[in-house]
């Protein structure tokens, strides 16, 4: 465990920014990690997952502790229902493939997303009628300033859309080292009832899919939609769904009929960033090296060599836009560094 100064994070983020780092170090063990927070109690820290949610705009002046814990394994079973702990660092797209070739169900609607398992339940992915909280148990994690290893069960973590008590009330304080997930091993929820699931399957004369079946199925769709962050920077949905009350989107609506929405609660409807967006004419602009992706416009893009402030500039353009159209305020769903 080697802390290396003035370190490139281009490869630690998957929009592939450059930025530096004053200090970083990977941790491969939680006493690895415990000691470097115990040596390192006075400094400021940033915790570094899979980088996959977050835009660069500086340079980091802190110790970056990049949390490359790995391990998976069954920790309880019993005829219908398997316990999987992973370690953080684990990919979690690899997890969700491992889960599906032992035959264990319940993550296959969230294939192909990136990032690593200990930093999902931050913002509870999700993805084709799938949240980490439907299969969440608990999660472990160590207080950063007094290394006290605490658990949090679901009910704890206070999930919501794109939501979690780790973005609120504990934000900063925690870092998360694994995670337990309940899985089924039999009568699989198989659920296929989301956007173009059903399509894609039948494409492939599919009937009665299994979990491969539906995890190929999303992995179609996403490359369709969603550009690798290998081939082109990129950090999934920029911005978030805006939740707008009904009183205020039956105007809007009035206005623009074709405006796709869904009902969240009683009061309110959830409205597709990337329909605003479309509409509102930005999908697939460019500007310099930095745009708006040409096949799902909720995702920004890296061209090649724009900076996290390039990348930022156009997510105000996009939010200015949207909002003089539509009179509708979205908000970014990636942590602005
Ligand atoms: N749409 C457009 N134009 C676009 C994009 C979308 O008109 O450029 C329309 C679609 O036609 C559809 C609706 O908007 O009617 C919703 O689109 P889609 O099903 O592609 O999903 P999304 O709302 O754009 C959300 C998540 C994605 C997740 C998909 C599938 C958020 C912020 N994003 O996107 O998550 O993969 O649903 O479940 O909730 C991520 O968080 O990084 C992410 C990719």
């Amino acid at each position: 465990m080697e802390i290396q100064h003035n370190f490139s994070l281009k490869n630690y983020n998957t929009f592939g920014i450059e930025a530096k780092a004053k200090q970083f170090v990977a941790v491969q063990s939680l006493a690895e990690l415990k000691s470097i927070l115990e040596q390192h109690k006075a400094e400021k820290k940033f915790i570094l997952g899979g980088g996959s949610n977050m835009l660069l705009t500086q340079d980091i002046n802190a110790l970056v502790i990049h949390i490359d814990l790995k391990g998976k394994k069954v920790i309880n079973e019993d005829d219908d229902y398997v316990w999987i702990e992973s370690q953080a660092g684990e990919n979690w797209h690899e997890f969700v493939l491992w889960n599906i070739e032992q035959n264990y169900g319940g993550l296959e609607n969230m294939s192909l997303i990136p990032g690593n398992v200990g930093t999902t339940p931050v913002q509870n992915i999700g993805a084709y009628g799938a949240e980490i909280k439907d299969t969440f148990v608990s999660c472990q994690a160590i207080n950063i300033d007094t290394q006290e290893i605490k658990s949090f069960t679901n009910a704890e973590c206070k999930f919501g859309y794109r939501e979690s008590i780790f973005k609120n009330e504990v934000k900063g304080q925690y870092i998360i080292t694994s995670v337990v997930f309940k899985l089924t091993k039999r009568n699989h929820k198989i659920n296929t009832s989301y956007g173009d699931i059903l399509g894609e399957l039948a494409k492939n004369n599919i009937s009665n899919p299994g979990l491969k079946d539906v995890s190929n199925a999303v992995i179609a769709i996403r490359q369709s939609k969603l550009p690798d962050p290998k081939e082109l920077g990129n950090s999934g949905s920029f911005f978030k769904n805006p939740i707008v009350l009904k009183s205020d989107f039956e105007k809007i609506h009035q206005k623009f009929p074709e405006m796709k929405f869904y009902e969240v609660s009683a009061t309110e409807v959830k409205v597709p960033a990337g329909w605003l967006i479309e509409q509102a004419g930005l999908k697939g602009k460019r500007f310099g090296d930095a745009g708006i992706h040409k096949n799902q416009a909720l995702v920004l893009v890296n061209y090649g060599t724009a900076t996290g402030q390039d990348i930022l500039e156009v997510s105000r353009i996009v939010q200015r836009t949207v909002f003089e159209t539509f009179g509708i305020q979205i908000e970014a769903e990636v942590n602005i560094i």
